[in-house]
């Protein structure tokens, strides 16, 4: 599901040239392509477009406001783990009341603020959490809707610093406990507790994990509402694999897990929400680099890019593999070189790839790491002091910067010196 390709020589993003980008914004950057997230979006909706669905993009892959904006205008919803993000997904035109609020740590300032708001759903992860919700609610005279997110112990695979669904990790209440948390919110006067939530990992590749919690979902739901527990949402997270490489098995498409949540949920009445992230952005966003070297090392040959890991920290932090291409098509016959692909940065983490055969590079070559439109831009950071990487989105022959890049006295324009010193 890609809009970046070569047309005469050189990758389009849509009809725009990534060299007229990188010469105008200069490298590196992010580069998203309109039609792509809203390919990616109507997809997912027509997938699920035979239940009762919310859709509630999960902000923390991109939030850009640029972004959210453009999701907001096509009908979608929002989870948001943070005040921050809730503050971005409204002011982005998320309505309300299709906002859910997920996540371990949220602070009596946070939920106050949701409060406020008057979010669709808190998904409530602990007792303490419950208490403290309701005990706001009341001061504010308010009724707090939420849904548990149940933890059901079920392993999706993927990468470890990504799974969310198994017993030791620290998302969502115990599958065993459910009927302890639903009675205790029963006596909540600040509580309406209408649903179960879920969401058991990331890149998940197979739709096996899927229907092993949705199963145990909808158990779960039968027996709260046979003890008289009125569950009318079912939110099942996010998760949803994308193809990083052509060398993948296909994860499922957005289609075939549609069917299947609406074969499992079938008959029961219920409200579904979905949080698709990565599967919304992650292919419709690339960055974009520029070779400043290439260096003969004692044993490998690298590519020196002025990309780095504080840009784009995903293969560092979970050994990610993102393709790379050079923007200008290599010239028939063109040597194909055994690179490792590095950043700048003073550590051997910030490596993008060890021997990743490449048509051979020069500096002031262009290239692009695909699929870098879910949790790049978010995660970057100011390490180094190389400023916070720009974002552009593209739609048909026109691009706006939509996050400029700070100068360097930006970056450190909020620290002080104090007198002392
Ligand atoms: N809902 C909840 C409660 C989540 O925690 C997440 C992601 C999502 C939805 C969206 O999941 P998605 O559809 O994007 O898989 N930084 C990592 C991924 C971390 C995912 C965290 N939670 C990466 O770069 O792979």
């Amino acid at each position: 599901m890609r809009h970046f390709t070569p047309i005469n020589g050189q990758i389009m993003v849509e009809n725009v040239n990534l060299s007229t980008i990188a010469e105008q914004v200069g490298t590196p950057a992010y580069v998203y392509s309109t039609a792509t997230l809203t390919r990616h979006y109507k997809v997912f909706e027509q997938a699920v477009s035979g239940m009762d669905a919310l859709i509630a993009y999960s902000v923390k892959a991109n939030s850009n406001q640029a972004v959210l904006s453009l999701l907001a205008k096509l009908g979608c919803g929002a989870d948001v783990v943070s005040g921050g993000e809730l503050t971005r997904a409204l002011s982005a035109g998320i309505p309300a009341d299709k906002i859910v609020f997920s996540g371990v740590g949220k602070t009596e300032a946070e939920l106050r603020a949701a409060l406020e708001a008057e979010i669709f759903q808190f998904n409530v992860e602990s007792i303490p959490e419950l208490d403290l919700l309701n005990s706001i609610a009341l001061d504010m005279g308010k009724i707090a809707p939420i849904a548990f997110r149940i933890n059901p112990d079920v392993n999706a695979g993927g990468h470890e610093k990504i799974s969310t669904g198994r017993a030791e990790n620290k998302f969502g209440v115990d599958i065993a406990d459910a009927n302890i948390a639903f009675e205790r919110a029963r006596n909540l006067a600040g509580i309406s507790a209408n649903g179960i939530a879920m969401h058991i990992g990331s890149q998940i590749d197979s739709l096996a994990p899927f229907a092993s919690a949705i199963t145990l979902g909808v158990d779960l739901i039968k027996q709260l509402r046979a003890k008289g527990y009125p569950i009318e949402t079912f939110d099942i997270g996010g998760g949803l694999g994308i193809s990083y490489s052509a060398d993948d098995t296909p994860p499922p498409n957005p289609t075939e897990y549609g069917k299947l949540v609406e074969q499992l949920t079938d008959g029961l009445g219920l409200k579904m929400l979905f949080e698709p992230g990565r599967l919304i952005v992650g292919n419709a966003g690339v960055l974009l680099a520029k070779t400043i070297y290439v260096k003969q090392g004692g044993a490998r040959n690298f590519l020196i890019i002025d990309a780095a890991m504080n840009d784009l920290m995903r293969p560092a932090l979970y050994d990610a593999h993102h393709d790379i291409e050079p923007v200008v098509t290599p010239a028939p016959g063109t040597n194909m070189i055994s690179y490792d692909v590095v950043g700048p940065i003073c550590e051997s983490g910030d490596t993008f790839t060890q021997h990743r055969l490449l048509p051979e590079m020069h500096a002031g070559d262009l290239l692009v790491l695909h699929s870098a439109g879910a949790y790049g831009a978010v995660q970057a950071s100011q390490y180094n002091s190389r400023p916070l990487v720009p974002e552009i989105l593209v739609k048909d022959d026109k691009f706006a910067v939509i996050r400029t890049r700070p100068s360097i006295e930006d970056i450190f324009k909020t620290e002080n010196v104090p007198d002392w010193v």
